[in-house]
């Protein structure tokens, strides 16, 4: 009898736009294996997320991958996480085990391999743009990668606090973001400014070292007003850091080789401008 196929997903409110499913089918396909990843609405309350949480699990899921707006609600659902999950306060990865689940954070260990990508030595100095969710995982990304000094600066000042206070970052006011720039070797942008539909985001880029990195963590558009002001400076755009963190995942639950490079980015590149004229 031939086995059945292994069944993995992402989840979310909206989840129509994810590139999950195109990354995972396409390293299944490489990898010659039996299986589907799926995107699953499930409505933004924590009972709905649960309530269908329980049913994939029921079905047979191996683990689904988390977006907004339910990352914090899976680390609360889960019986076990990863000190990084713990760390981030929300989980993106849910593993179902046969009694008990699992959580994990690979949006860390995804940005800091997409900045891998770029340098093996990211200097010293981050600046970081935001304090929302996403923040704090590009926070603990930079920790890892050993920067000795992280500056966050954030339009509602005391978010910034918070977190400076439990990560041990300096705080700079929003309105002086620019001044800060001449000493960062990597600038990430965590905020909502510059995602279509969104303003742009207006920092001047004239002081910023030439060897510094500029990263953003969106990727509609994959090249934001920020990144195109960057050019000339090696940039992280969304999608870099979608493929990485989209690994353990792949690993975890399909048991294959998933490896990102160019081809994987064209494809993902060919489905954006799919979908643009679908
Ligand atoms: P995420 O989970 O993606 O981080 P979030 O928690 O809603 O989303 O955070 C959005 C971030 O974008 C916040 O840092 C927010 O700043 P505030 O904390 O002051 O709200 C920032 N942001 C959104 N709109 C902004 C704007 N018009 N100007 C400056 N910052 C903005």
């Amino acid at each position: 009898m031939s086995k059945s196929p292994i069944l993995a997903g992402v989840v979310g409110w909206p989840v129509t736009y994810s590139l999950s499913p195109v990354i995972h089918s396409t390293w299944a396909h490489r990898a010659d294996i039996n299986g589907y990843y799926i995107p699953v609405a499930i409505p933004p309350t924590e009972d709905e997320f649960r309530q269908v949480i329980n049913g994939l699990r029921r079905v047979g899921f191996a683990g689904i991958n988390v977006t907004k707006p339910h990352k914090e609600n899976a680390l609360r659902m889960a019986d076990g996480a990863s000190e990084i999950a713990k760390k981030a306060g929300a989980a993106n990865m849910l593993t179902f085990h046969e009694d008990h689940i699992y959580a994990d954070n690979s949006d860390v260990i995804g940005f800091a391999n997409a900045v891998k990508d770029q340098s093996n030595n990211p200097g010293n100095h981050g600046l970081v743009l935001g304090a929302g969710g996403a923040a704090r995982g590009i926070i603990l990304a930079l920790q890892s990668l050993g920067l000795k000094k992280i500056t966050i600066t954030n339009r509602t000042r005391e978010k910034a606090e918070a977190l400076a206070d439990e990560f041990t970052l300096d705080v700079v006011d929003w309105d002086r973001r620019n001044i800060s720039l001449d000493t960062a070797d990597i600038l990430v942008n965590t905020t909502s400014l510059g995602m279509t539909g969104q303003p742009p985001l207006e920092i001047d880029l004239s002081t910023l070292k030439p060897k510094s990195i500029v990263a953003d963590i969106v990727y509609s558009p994959l090249e934001t007003p920020l990144l195109k002001a960057a050019s000339g400076h090696h940039t992280i755009d969304g999608l870099s850091m979608l493929m990485h963190q989209a690994v353990p995942g792949f690993k975890q639950w399909f048991g294959g080789t998933a490896i990102v490079d160019e081809a994987l980015k064209q494809t993902l590149l060919t489905e954006i401008k799919r979908r643009e004229t679908a």
